[in-house]
């Protein structure tokens, strides 16, 4: 067990608080704040227990350059408005100056304030020990609460552990549970449905989860490697050619190891990648030349449904077709609607899954939605996180 905010008695302390608030933007607005809400309950529970608050975040890929369309800005006034009180960013092109400690240091109990993003130092990501130092030096105890960038050692995610203690906030706490429950004692029958473009970039993790899951259902980009592995023509789907070896072994793999492994039965197919290019429905052994794949058809959706009713713990990382695009939506809403009826635990790994279920207004009736989306690939994979890692134990 590892030690959570509520090991420690904050009254006269400042927490450094790491969250992930890389959050999308459009215009300078945020689109989706669920990351900001998610570390809402640790930074309530911090002001109620006295203590004062230094939050660091990154957000993009600043690349070690301060680039103002990357400032923590637009986060401070949301994290102000949901908590009722100023949030004051505290900016510094090298993100931790005189003033910024200067600041820190006359932070009063239930005070808080943001610095700006920490990509901005080159530093941050070569787990710099003088930049962590330099972070460790704003406050008492370290608050890891960013799961979706712990598979990252960086300074302020692993490296400033090195300085001062360090202890975890509830999101961290949840994410272990549900994600650790799903892969090492789930309630079985246990399915995962893995979704995406590339099945290289899934390969360890479905390789992985062979060894524990019941069944495994695969949609998306990547089928249509799978499909030419086994000797379909595709037309002008997506095709990851290096993927196709991988995409054999896997399904070799499956057999041997008993597990149920579904590929989709039928597809929806255009000629373009695009909402207004013409589609049709065809099984996948007679996908025309000139047709592109883009969503899975009726026969898999009612295929994968009446699989998924017979789960008891479902996990599902990445969608089933381009559901950006309403005319290829229907698959993956079709997943998310059956997995908002079942009777069991659902846990949605981050990134594109997560938005699709927003998307489809089903969040609230899923058990568990990740904020990590590499993170908890990662983790699924049963990789130990470097930013978990460093959590003092109990
Ligand atoms: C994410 O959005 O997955 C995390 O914030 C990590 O971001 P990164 O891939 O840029 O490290």
């Amino acid at each position: 067990m590892k030690k959570t905010v509520k090991d420690v008695n904050w009254a006269g302390k400042t927490a450094v608080m790491r969250c992930d608030f890389n959050v999308p933007l459009k215009d300078g607005k945020i689109t989706d704040d669920t990351r900001i809400r998610a570390a809402l309950p640790t930074i309530n529970y911090l002001i109620d227990d006295g203590a004062a608050i230094v939050i660091m975040s990154h957000l993009g890929r600043p690349k070690g350059k301060a680039v103002p369309e990357m400032s923590l800005a637009p986060v401070a006034k949301r994290l102000s408005e949901y908590l009722g009180k100023e949030v004051k960013l505290v900016a510094s092109d090298v993100v931790v100056d005189d003033t910024v400690k200067a600041a820190a240091k006359a932070l009063k109990g239930g005070e808080v304030m943001l610095i700006e993003n920490v990509r901005y130092r080159a530093e941050e990501e070569k787990n710099d020990p003088e930049f962590a130092r330099e972070l460790s030096e704003l406050g008492d105890i370290f608050v890891q609460e960013a799961f979706g960038t712990s598979h990252r050692a960086h300074a302020s995610t692993t490296g400033i552990a090195d300085y001062i203690p360090a202890v975890s906030g509830f999101l961290i706490e949840k994410e272990l549970k549900f994600l650790g429950e799903a892969v090492n004692d789930p309630e079985r029958p246990f399915a995962a449905i893995m979704g995406g473009a590339k099945v290289k970039d899934k390969i360890s993790v479905i390789t992985s989860l062979l060894n524990k899951v019941d069944i495994l259902i695969i949609g998306g980009g990547m089928a249509y490697t799978f499909f030419k592995a086994q000797g379909y023509s595709i037309g002008k789907s997506l095709l990851d050619e290096e993927g196709i070896g991988l995409a054999s072994d896997i399904l070799k793999l499956a057999e041997e190891k008993g597990v149920k492994f579904l590929l989709p039965v039928d597809v929806v197919a255009s000629y373009d990648f695009a909402n207004d290019s013409p589609y049709d429905v065809y099984p996948v052994d007679s996908i025309p030349d000139d047709r592109m794949g883009m969503d899975i058809g009726p026969a898999t959706i009612k295929l994968f449904s009446d699989t998924l009713k017979t789960a008891k713990t479902v996990v599902w990382n990445g969608p089933v077709g381009v559901f950006e695009m309403e005319n290829f939506a229907v698959g993956t809403k079709a997943v998310a609607e059956c997995l908002a009826e079942l009777d069991a635990t659902t846990v949605i790994g981050g990134g594109d899954s997560a938005a699709a279920v927003t998307q489809f207004g089903l969040a609230d009736k899923m058990t568990h939605i990740s904020t990590g989306g590499g993170a908890s690939l990662e983790f699924l994979e049963g990789k130990e996180l470097p930013g978990i890692a460093i959590i003092e134990d109990k």
